[in-house]
């Protein structure tokens, strides 16, 4: 999807991802949260900066003051429109449109949220390689994708108006190009099993992160 698109669809991101879902999956808000609860579990130290690569509207970025208090944010993201929505979610961030404003910036985690199969495949080695380079030594990246596997997040997906050019991308090829990217240490872990009404049974999900079937997954790398 070209950067206007997502221009296009700033105003009214939510409310196109609420409509894609089952009234049963719905958690507005809450799958932005989990994605940064997951990153501050994974986390060995409190991170001073973290980029939120293709920050959108700014989903994340209040969840990650939250989690974060003490982190400087920064977001990236081709729309500007989008920044604009991103700056009132969060006036505290940093937000820029152009990666040459970041190449003298490391940060200590770097969170992509459902970014990279918006990116055409040809570019996405080379975007997850700009992560990498921004990384700290011991720094870690979050890369979140839909799961193909997962019959419901396929259902979903063929229904949201922003993800009619985009093609999922499967968790070995993710794998495999956090491998390319310049990573040393890459893993993969399958999140989000639970919607919302049977939110009680989330405390499982760290005995399953393991079994293909997450709504999900996080690609964790390091260098
Ligand atoms: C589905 S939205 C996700 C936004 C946000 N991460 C979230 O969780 O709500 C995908 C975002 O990726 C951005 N994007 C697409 N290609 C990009 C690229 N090459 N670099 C940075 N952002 C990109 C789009 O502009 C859009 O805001």
């Amino acid at each position: 999807m070209s950067e206007n698109e997502f221009d296009r669809f700033a105003g009214k991101y939510d409310a196109a991802l609420v409509g894609a879902m089952p009234p049963a999956a719905v958690e507005d808000a809450y799958f932005a949260e989990y994605k940064v609860a997951y990153m501050a579990q994974a986390l060995p130290r409190a991170p001073r900066r973290i980029l939120d690569f293709g920050c959108g509207t700014g989903r994340s970025l209040p969840w990650l003051k939250k989690y974060f208090p003490e982190a400087q944010l920064w977001g990236y993201d081709l729309s500007k429109v989008s920044l604009q929505a991103a700056h009132d979610a969060c006036p505290d961030a940093t937000l820029v449109s152009q990666w040459d404003d970041l190449i003298d910036v490391r940060f200590d985690a770097v969170l992509a949220a459902n970014v990279f199969h918006h990116i055409p495949p040809l570019e996405q080695l080379h975007a997850l390689s700009q992560c990498c380079r921004v990384l700290e030594d011991f720094g870690e990246m979050f890369l979140f994708e839909h799961n193909p596997s997962n019959p419901a997040t396929r259902w979903v997906f063929e229904r949201c108006p922003f993800d009619v050019d985009a093609k999922m991308i499967g968790a070995s090829a993710a794998l495999a190009m956090g491998r390319q990217s310049g990573f040393r240490r890459v893993s993969l872990e399958y999140t989000l099993f639970f919607p919302r009404p049977l939110a009680f049974f989330r405390p499982l999900e760290r005995w399953m992160r393991k079994i293909p079937l997450g709504a999900q997954y996080c690609v964790c790398m390091g260098r």
